[in-house]
């Protein structure tokens, strides 16, 4: 094996990514080192509306599978990369297609409504997908007599029936990573930081995100930064966020609500990673076609209704 310093391997990948017609999506997750690579770094909505749109040949998509999963589906005459092969989302595989099937039998005439971290199986049985950058509104438009069936995140489903009033039969799954964060650390870091805005993933439980100033996407965060009312900021959701905050907005200062939310698969992703993806053109993610075509629907039908609520949350 051959082993590169960060500079060689940076302009081994400037050199692939050429010759390759390749585009790098990194998630805002990321460690820097990739997201300092990527051509675009955004949340989840944004990354899937780069792929839907963009020319290029290859996408290398540097996240956990349901997102190069989700690009695959809506460029299937793309070479779509996933850098780590075993990145996955824990949350995604609290939830299956057969339960779910279930469920809906349970409940016929039920609106299903997927948060886009899910498997292609559980995007199939969906009407609509969401992301956290348009989940509020989205459910908001579901006409108010029909019944809505949310899966997999618990929480973000309370925090979305806590904003909007609309009541849904929710799937147990939740993020590991977020459910690490208490009301207690939310009240501990306010006393410390009594002048901060606290700025919250819904991921958090809905009796986290009451306590914080802002609950929105990580997209969401990015633009908040910009014109934010304070000059420290607490941060509270995954820490590979804080690099791009720090870097686009270098004047503002910015505390993690705590050391320990780290999310292990998105940091997976090394730059020998995505060089050794260029090279060799491997993991290539793809989707069955059968089921693409039945898990790609809830995905269009997200992107076609969220261009009615630009800017996202
Ligand atoms: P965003 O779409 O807000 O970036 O969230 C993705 C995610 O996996 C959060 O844990
Ligand atoms: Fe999945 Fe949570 Fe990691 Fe996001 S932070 S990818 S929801 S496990």
């Amino acid at each position: 094996m051959v082993l590169y310093d960060d500079k060689e391997m940076i302009a081994r990948i400037d050199r692939l990514r050429k010759s390759r017609h390749a585009v790098i999506l990194t998630h805002n997750y990321q460690l820097g080192e990739v997201q300092d690579i990527a051509d675009f770094t955004g949340d989840s909505l944004e990354l899937s509306m780069i792929a839907a749109k963009n020319s290029a040949e290859v996408i290398v998509f540097c996240g956990v599978r349901f997102m190069a999963e989700t690009a695959a589906m809506l460029a299937p005459e793309k070479t779509v990369l996933l850098p780590v092969a075993t990145a996955g989302c824990l949350m995604a595989d609290m939830a299956d297609g057969e339960a779910l099937r279930q469920l809906k039998a349970q409940h016929p005439g039920a609106v299903t409504v997927c948060y886009v971290n899910s498997t292609a199986a559980v995007k199939a049985e969906c009407d609509l997908c969401v992301t956290s950058a348009n989940a509020f509104e989205l459910v908001r438009n579901i006409p108010a007599d029909r019944e809505i069936i949310f899966v997999p995140d618990r929480n973000l489903g309370g925090n979305i029936i806590r904003a909007t009033g609309r009541p849904m039969i929710m799937w147990d799954g939740f993020c590991p990573t977020h459910m690490r964060i208490t009301p207690a650390m939310v009240q501990a870091r306010r006393r410390e930081f009594p002048a901060a805005k606290i700025i919250a993933h819904p991921e958090v439980r809905p009796e986290v995100a009451e306590l914080c100033d802002e609950v929105m996407s990580t997209g969401g965060m990015c633009r908040y930064v910009k014109s934010a009312p304070c000059r420290e900021l607490i941060i509270a959701t995954e820490s590979g966020i804080i690099h791009r905050l720090r870097k686009e907005n270098p004047d503002l200062v910015y505390i993690p609500l705590s050391e320990q939310i780290v999310c292990p698969d998105m940091k997976m992703t090394r730059l020998g990673d995505v060089l050794r993806a260029l090279e060799t053109m491997q993991p290539r993610i793809t989707v069955p076609e059968p089921l693409r075509e039945r898990a790609v629907l809830p995905i269009r039908r997200m992107l076609e209704q969220s261009a009615r609520f630009a800017p996202a949350q």
